[in-house]
């Protein structure tokens, strides 16, 4: 009779020593404190939802860059205000949230590990019964004495998209990348770091199809109606900072500061601009892109900001390397292989096509905004095997299967710097700093 792997000694070891190695890591007992919340990476050792084996550097290369792709046609879609379903690619697509925030939600207190969403409005969660859902711990609304449905005569009601009424309570339908999700609309008290936000409205999410929707729900810092900052006016008056640890540096923890308070007060702005049709999205004006001293040239039309066709350049928590339209990233890559010099590229590896096998030494890029320039270190440009044989050129074009307007500044490319989303003063401001 053959034994099935999973009751193997082996793999009870195994097993038990990746739940310890969990709990054992001081840095993973989350005690978030004021108003700042510790920011993980989904491969970082804190996380639950971390590969089960490791992966080789290409397979999780290859799994973002899926995941990125989706997403891609999912803020095209956004952009360009249709509701398509994009099609999901054809690799499996297992990590759906980059990072995640420790939330806890009802009375008494249920924790849910939410993804950190700049680009949507809404929160939902996994409530129990869920049809689709892939978390075993769902948020159990029996189990909470605040909470409560959102009755379809309500405003909440009226500001989410396409709502429904079966019976009295509000519901609605919306699609997050490849998923399709049905919701309801309820309230109950969500705690973030110590700050109690009474009657929250969130989505309690009943049934999904698909792999986008990250397991434990969404946290939406967009700044549309419904988001968090329209919810919590009053508490933290539309302003936050994040900053994101790389996931290469497992025990790191990154922040997400809400309010006002604790903000740097030592660092560069460059204008928020608003898109009426895409109120959720923080648009921002970059003007020029610099490789090591020279600024390429890069035809203006492909940098302009426009409200109408949504073209323009966002910074985006969610997508994790940017995207530059086709004629901005070649002439990117082009100058990055001139600097780098006649070295052989040896190969492509995925959707990057600017990688060596040899040592290179690499020119930093500056993303030159409005009023503010970005130089990036190659540590935020460059992406190593771990054998240190392959380097890539950590950018790409907008894949050919979307009519892409949209330059998306990705979190790679955030990673150990301070953003800081000043909605008040219509701003976002960009500083250097370790996430610790
Ligand atoms: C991360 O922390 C754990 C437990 O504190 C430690 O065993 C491990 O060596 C650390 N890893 C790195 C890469 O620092
Ligand atoms: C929303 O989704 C649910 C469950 O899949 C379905 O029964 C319902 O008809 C949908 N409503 C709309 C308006 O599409
Ligand atoms: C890249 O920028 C840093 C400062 O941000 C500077 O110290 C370094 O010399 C620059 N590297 C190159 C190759 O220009
Ligand atoms: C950004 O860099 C450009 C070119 O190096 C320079 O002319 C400009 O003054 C800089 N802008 C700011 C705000 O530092």
């Amino acid at each position: 009779m053959k034994i099935p792997i999973f009751l193997t000694p082996l793999f009870l070891c195994l097993f038990i020593s990746l739940v310890q190695g969990q709990t054992q890591n001081p840095k993973c007992d989350i005690q978030d404190h004021g108003s700042t919340l510790k920011v993980f990476h989904v491969f970082s050792q804190c996380s639950p939802f971390k590969p089960s084996k490791p992966m080789s550097w290409e397979e999780s290369v290859l799994q973002l860059q899926a995941k990125d792709q989706t997403r891609m046609q999912y803020l095209s879609s956004l952009v360009a205000g249709r509701s398509v379903v994009p099609v999901a690619s054809a690799r499996q697509i297992i990590q759906s949230p980059t990072y995640i925030v420790k939330a806890k939600i009802g009375t008494p207190p249920q924790t849910l590990l939410l993804a950190l969403d700049t680009s949507n409005d809404a929160a939902w969660v996994p409530c129990t019964g869920c049809l689709g859902c892939s978390t075993s711990k769902p948020f159990a609304p029996a189990k909470s004495t605040t909470f409560k449905n959102v009755g379809c005569g309500s405003t909440q009601c009226r500001q989410v998209p396409n709502p429904t009424c079966g019976g009295s309570a509000c519901a609605f339908n919306f699609t997050y990348g490849s998923s399709t999700i049905a919701a309801s609309v309820v309230q109950d008290t969500l705690t973030l770091a110590t700050d109690p936000i009474p009657s929250y409205t969130f989505g309690c999410v009943q049934k999904t199809t698909g792999s986008s929707a990250p397991p434990q729900g969404l946290l939406g810092l967009g700044r549309g109606p419904l988001s968090l900052l329209a919810q919590t006016q009053n508490l933290y008056q539309s302003t936050f900072s994040y900053c994101l640890p790389s996931f290469k540096s497992v025990n790191f923890s990154g922040s997400l500061r809400l309010g006002p308070v604790a903000q740097p007060k030592r660092i560069r702005f460059t204008p928020l601009l608003r898109n009426p049709r895409r109120s959720s999205l923080y648009y921002v004006n970059l003007v020029a892109i610099k490789v090591g001293r020279r600024i390429v040239d890069i035809p203006p039309t492909a940098l302009a900001f426009n409200p109408t066709t949504g073209a323009g350049t966002i910074f985006d928590s969610g997508t994790v390397f940017t995207r530059l339209v086709e004629p901005v990233y070649t002439a990117v890559r082009n100058e990055f292989r001139r600097r780098v010099g006649p070295k052989l590229i040896v190969t492509t590896l995925g959707g990057f096509d600017t990688c060596y096998n040899v040592p290179i030494v690499a020119p930093n890029i500056t993303f030159m905004f409005s009023g503010l320039n970005v130089t990036l270190p190659p540590d935020n440009t460059l992406i190593h095997s771990t054998a240190g044989s392959t380097t890539c050129l950590a950018m790409a074009a907008a894949p050919d299967n979307v009519n892409s307007v949209l330059n998306v500044i990705a979190n790679m490319q955030q990673q150990n710097h301070r953003v800081l989303f000043d909605v008040p003063n219509s701003r976002l401001g960009v500083a250097r700093e370790v996430c610790t």
